[in-house]
Order: structure tokens, then C-alpha cells, then sequence
């Protein structure tokens, strides 16, 4: 690889000023690399701060325009639906999600109507923020049950597709969900809603300020070890992209992001599929509590979410991606 040497070969002559420097850049960032997770709550004209994530809110449906207007505007192709299910409406088998009323299925519609095909919508598949528990699944004698809750995010997933959402990300890690829910959407003329599987999903605490914005963190008995996987572990990760893949996901997901840039790069070099991270809640909190503090300057943004183009990530979810500088893109 590396020809000549010392004094003839200086690497610092393309760094020398910045024209030479864009020249050889390797990896940059547009809008085309976001997805904007927004967080839903009921009620009326309600824009919510939440204390654990600065600079995130959540949203009421009749607000959402204001972001997803910005989030249009930005280029941004797609953004992610998250609800903070009202405690009355959460119990054991989370059947929250099942009911067409819900906050994410008003949302869908709302959105859809108003905006058509200018922007993507992307759902997670799961149970966790409609159940007691906080659990993805179903559990019976204190086991997450895995092909009983299956079933569910059959149901789920035909709810969402059938309110018009694009593309249906299960983030539950219940074994064999992709393929089951894959047929269910073909069988019922779903052809094209995409199926982009949190396939590589860990059993992370970086977790934390997510599960306060959606209402489950409090609720949350035990841990997600069952399910999720063991972060000492990567071998593992290509298994599940493996398996995914058979079973027709179309796209597959790294989360968390940063700690996990070396699964993103196994995948991406092993399958040569589309790859994308999730710059989860934590990493979030993290940086923007530390550029509060004045600890470091807001550029460790940038260069934390090109750090995931470098590693291969076709695109990312990231809680900044409304707020991006028109420069830093
Ligand atoms: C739910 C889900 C979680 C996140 C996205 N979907 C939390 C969890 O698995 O407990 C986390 C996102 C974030 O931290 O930003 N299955």
C-alpha cells in the first residue's frame, strides 16, 4: 500500500490548505443521510420538552407540521414515529397497538394526507411503548414469549401499513419476526412497504434518555437481555443480519451507533446491503449535555455522525438531524 518514503513522500502536502484537503475527502454528509426520529404525545397544541434530551420535544399530531415542515425543507427523506403512550392506556399485552386511534396510526394519516410522498414514514414494530411492563413482548411466567408476540407484531405491522406508513421497523429481537411479518404484508398486497429490521439491536444502556421520552422508563421491570443482544458480542450480529436478510428485510439497522461502529463496518464489508445506525438517545444526551458544559465545541457532532459514513452506514437516525447546519451537510 504505501509507496515511496520520507522525505520524497509527505502526507501533510494534501492537508496543506483547504482546497487540497476537500479534494481527497473521502466521506461527507447531506441531508440525504438523515432520518429524524419525532416523538409523539396526545392532546392539543403541545410542544413538550424533555428534560432528559435537550433540544428534543415532543409533539402533538396538530403541532407536527412545524417539524416535519422543517424536516422537509432540510431534504431530510425520512422521519421515525415514536409515541408516549398514556399510562391509562397501557397494560399487560400492550393491545394499545392494535387500536387504529392510536398516536402513531393518527399520525401516519395525518402526515400522509397532508404531505403525501415528500417525506418518508418509518414505524417501529415492537411493544415496549404500550405495555406495563415496558417489555417488546409478551411475557408469561416472566419470560418474554417469543412466537406469541409475534403474532402481535403481525397485527401491528398490518395497522401501520395500512395507515399508509413506508417502512415498518421491527426493533423487538424476537427470532423469526422479519419472515412472518414479511409474508403477512405480501398476503395482504403490502408488496411495498419496506422492511427495515433493527437486526443488530444491543442490550444497551446508552438507551436511557429514550426510554424517559416515551414514558417506559419507570415501568421497566428488569432488563432486555433476553431479547436484545450481549454487546460483548459480534459474530453474533452477523448471524442476525444473516438471518434478516433470508427472511426479506430489505434493510438492516446498527444500534446503538457509535460504540457499534465496527459491526456496521463487518456488515457493510460482509453483505453489502444498506446499513443504517441509530445515534441512539444516549450518545444524543451525552454530546449535547458535554457541548452545554462547554466541555467541547458543537463541531463534535459533525464528526460524530461521520464517523458512521466512514464505517459504511448508508444513512443514520439521529436526534440532530433537523438541526444540522446547512455548512456542516
Ligand atoms: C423500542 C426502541 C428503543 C429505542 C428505539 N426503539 C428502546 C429500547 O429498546 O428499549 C431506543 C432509541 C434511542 O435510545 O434513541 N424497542
Amino acid at each position: 500500500m504505501i509507496t515511496g518514503k520520507y522525505p520524497e513522500l509527505r502526507l501533510r502536502r494534501n492537508r496543506k490548505v483547504s482546497w487540497a484537503r476537500k479534494l481527497v475527502q473521502e466521506n461527507t454528509l447531506s441531508a440525504n443521510d438523515f432520518i429524524l426520529p419525532i416523538f409523539l404525545i396526545d392532546g392539543s397544541n403541545k410542544k413538550e420538552s424533555i428534560s432528559s434530551m435537550p433540544g428534543v420535544y415532543r409533539y402533538t399530531i396538530n403541532r407536527l407540521g412545524q417539524i416535519v415542515d422543517k424536516a422537509i425543507k432540510k431534504g431530510i427523506p425520512m422521519i421515525a414515529l415514536f409515541p408516549k403512550t398514556k399510562n391509562s392506556l397501557k397494560n399487560e399485552i400492550g393491545s394499545e397497538s392494535l387500536n387504529e386511534n392510536n398516536l402513531v396510526c393518527k399520525a401516519i394519516v395525518e402526515i400522509k394526507k397532508r404531505y403525501k410522498n415528500q417525506i418518508g414514514v418509518m414505524c417501529d414494530v415492537a411493544l415496549d411503548p404500550y405495555t406495563s411492563h415496558g417489555h417488546d413482548g409478551l411475557i408469561k411466567s416472566n419470560q418474554i414469549i417469543n412466537d406469541e408476540t409475534i403474532e402481535v407484531l403481525i397485527n401491528q405491522s398490518l395497522l401501520q401499513a395500512e395507515m399508509g406508513c413506508d417502512v415498518l421497523a421491527p426493533s423487538d429481537m424476537m427470532d423469526g419476526r422479519i419472515g412472518k411479518i414479511r409474508k403477512a404484508l405480501d398476503k395482504s398486497n403490502f408488496q411495498n412497504v419496506q422492511i427495515l429490521s433493527y437486526a443488530a439491536k444491543y442490550a444497551s444502556s446508552f438507551y436511557g434518555p429514550f426510554r424517559d421520552a416515551v414514558g417506559s422508563k419507570g415501568s421497566l421491570k428488569g432488563d432486555k437481555k433476553t431479547y436484545q443482544m450481549d454487546f460483548r458480542n459480534s459474530d453474533e450480529a452477523l448471524r442476525e443480519v444473516a438471518l434478516d436478510i433470508k427472511e426479506g428485510a430489505d434493510m438492516v439497522m446498527v444500534k446503538p451507533g457509535m460504540p457499534y461502529l465496527d459491526i456496521i463496518k463487518s456488515i457493510k464489508e460482509k453483505f453489502r446491503i444498506p446499513v443504517l445506525a441509530y445515534q441512539v438517545s444516549g450518545e444524543y444526551s451525552l454530546i449535547s449535555t458535554a457541548i452545554q458544559k462547554k466541555l467541547v465545541n458543537k463541531d463534535v457532532i459533525y464528526e460524530s455522525l461521520v464517523a458512521f459514513k466512514r464505517a459504511g452506514a448508508n444513512a443514520i437516525v439521529s436526534y440532530y438531524a433537523d438541526r444540522l447546519d446547512k455548512i456542516l451537510l
